[in-house]
């Protein structure tokens, strides 16, 4: 059951945080805010703030907050749903909980049309660009396989789909809603997919729900997709999954991996039980997703050092769902793609038959590492396992597995157990409840990644110019991708960001506190602060943060250029890209 956005506004209007809370505990002024007792911890001093501007309240004793719902599901011990409904009847306002949502399916109709007519429109424009059909055919897709995959290609212009869009009379608006159509600061629209081979996304039952635009050259960035809609959620879609679900089925088991090339490529060698994620990290709603069709799923990393990271990422997740993940680093190649096209489907059959466990390969990382001989070698790995053992949905295979983690780091169980009762990794764990923990406070995240971040939340514009940047994906505190991750979505849903309305959005109580302390920090600890130059700090961040993206590349490239000799191809590609990062740095 949901509660309509609309509804929710309305609810938040008339019930006043600073009254509502109010209603619990009471409230004296201090300057623009309103402060008390905190009910959720031993509060002595009032440590609790309300701020109405802001609406929002947060304590600064045991770092609670969020909106006004959040309020009261913790305090009145209720869901999101029911804190809504709570506040709706005490404020005389009547709730019609989505029935039939006929409403909603007008709109899911409507933006089909709207998807259906950019998939024609992009399949005739490559047709008359032929510099974007011998890309394709170079990269191994055949004019057969084009028009069996729906390839397209959205030309460099600014208006081309907004114009057919006229001609046949439907709504810019809709179009907008798709993904389509970008909005002008100062009215009207223009296309959004420029110069791009357009890639159809399918839900599961091959109706087209977004696009996937890859840039022909070396344009940043590379792949540029449909923002989220109602009728397309990235993180509980899988590019390919519906021409897989067959064959994932006959074969027992799926393969899992990056990018929509790779996909493309196994699909077109004869290998078709593959899917990829869409530009996003895995999510445990995928992970589901994919167990209604099987619980043997085999992962294909790219061998660098982003490899290792998407396991780190990725084995959790799958742990969470009951699927005990094989994976499959390359070493040779730089992904299935460039790996199928070099040796061949049967070679590349052998590499998947060469998979292994992931929880294995994950413990051999930790080994190379870490010296286990050293105590602090083996506290850091332990620090490692904690939030993959954590995880573990069924009690016996997490003995099973504390017994190997054990052995290996050379740690006795007894001690891994108690760490794993006492310590902090549970964050972002899905599976333990969020309301006892006490939320986490600025200094308890990285500054950089929590800077931009955060910036995001504070900054007008900011959203727009890092999304594009690609380095969202660099964040690696999870809490953080989480909260980036949102507050993108929320964007590209609304076209605009403002982060009344977003702390409005958020039902889950640790995001919603986070945000809060954030948006309401200690004065003397809040290091974005107009007079401390705050803007010049998260420019900063970002900068740090790139150039941390660049040199990760780099070493990448390097490494790879050693093993390849002068002249071939791939060699030249490589020093091309080592080129405009050192181009990049030095700027
Ligand atoms: P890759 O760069 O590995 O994709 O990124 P790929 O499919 O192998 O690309 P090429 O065409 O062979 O070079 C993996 C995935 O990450 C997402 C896309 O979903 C991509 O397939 N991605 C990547 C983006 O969304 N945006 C980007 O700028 C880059
Ligand atoms: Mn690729």
């Amino acid at each position: 059951m949901r509660i309509p956005e609309s509804k929710i506004s309305e609810i938040a209007a008339a019930a006043d945080i600073v009254q509502v809370v109010s209603g619990y505990i009471e409230l004296k002024k201090a300057g623009k805010d309103y402060r008390g007792i905190c009910p959720f911890h031993g509060d002595k001093d009032p440590s609790l703030y309300v701020s109405p501007q802001k609406g929002i309240f947060h304590c600064f004793g045991c770092a609670v907050g969020g909106s006004v719902f959040n309020f009261v599901m913790r305090i009145e011990n209720v869901s999101f749903v029911d804190a809504a409904k709570l506040l709706a009847q005490r404020h005389g306002i009547t709730l019609e909980l989505e029935r039939s949502g006929t409403a909603r399916d007008d709109t899911r109709e409507r933006l089909f049309k709207v998807l259906d007519l950019a998939q024609s429109y992009f399949v005739q424009s490559l047709n008359n660009a032929s510099d974007a059909k011998e890309y394709l055919v170079n990269r191994g897709v055949s004019k057969e396989w084009i028009d069996f995959l729906g390839l397209g290609f959205a030309p460099d212009a600014w208006d081309g789909f907004e114009s057919r869009l006229s001609m046949r009379g439907l709504s810019f608006r809709d179009a907008f809603i798709a993904g389509l159509l970008r909005e002008k600061p100062n009215g009207g629209y223009y296309d959004y997919f420029r110069g791009r081979i357009m890639i159809p996304i399918r839900g599961l039952n091959g109706e087209i729900v977004a696009f996937g635009g890859r840039a022909l050259g070396n344009t940043d960035p590379k792949y540029l997709n449909s923002p989220d809609s109602v009728i397309f959620k990235k993180k509980n879609l899988l590019f390919g999954l519906d021409s897989a679900k067959d064959a994932i089925k006959k074969s027992g088991f799926v393969i899992l991996v990056e990018g929509y090339f790779d996909q493309i490529s196994l699909r077109i060698r004869g290998i078709d039980n593959v899917v990829a994620p869409l530009g996003t990290s895995l999510t445990v709603e995928h992970a589901r997703l994919l167990k209604r069709f099987t619980e043997k799923v085999l992962t294909i990393f790219d061998g660098d050092e982003a490899g290792l990271r998407a396991v780190k990422r990725s084995l959790p997740i799958f742990l969470t769902e009951g699927i005990e993940p094989e994976c499959v680093i390359l070493k040779d190649d730089k992904d299935p793609d460039g790996a199928i096209n070099r040796i061949g489907t049967q070679g590349f059959q052998k590499i998947i038959q060469s998979s292994q466990p992931m929880i294995n390969f994950f413990l051999d990382q930790l080994d190379a590492q870490y010296d286990f001989k050293g105590i602090s070698g083996r506290n850091k790995a332990l620090e490692e396992c904690l939030p993959v053992l954590k995880r573990i949905a069924d009690s016996s295979e997490r003995d099973y597995l504390i017994e190997r983690f054990s052995s290996r780091i050379r740690i006795k169980e007894e001690k891994v157990r108690r760490a794993m009762a006492t310590n902090k990794f549970n964050q972002s764990s899905p599976s333990i409840s969020s309301k006892q923990k006490p939320a986490s406070t600025l200094f308890d995240f990285p500054a950089d990644e929590r800077n931009v971040v955060r910036g995001m939340l504070l900054q007008q514009g900011f959203i727009e110019r890092i999304a594009e940047t690609g380095i969202l994906k660099e964040i690696e505190n999870p809490s953080l991708s989480r909260l980036a991750r949102a507050i993108v979505s929320f964007y590209n849903e609304k076209g605009t960001f403002d982060s009344r309305q977003f702390s409005l959005s958020l039902e889950d109580s640790e995001m919603a506190a986070l945000v809060a302390s954030w948006l309401q920090p200690k004065p003397e600890e809040d290091d974005l602060r107009p007079e401390v130059d705050g803007a010049i700090a998260i420019d900063q961040s970002l900068d740090r943060l790139r150039l941390k993206k660049l040199l990760r590349r780099k070493s990448y490239v390097q490494e790879r250029l050693g093993k390849c000799s002068p002249g071939e191809e791939e060699y030249n590609d490589l020093a091309r890209e080592l080129l405009v990062i050192g181009r990049r740095l030095r700027r």
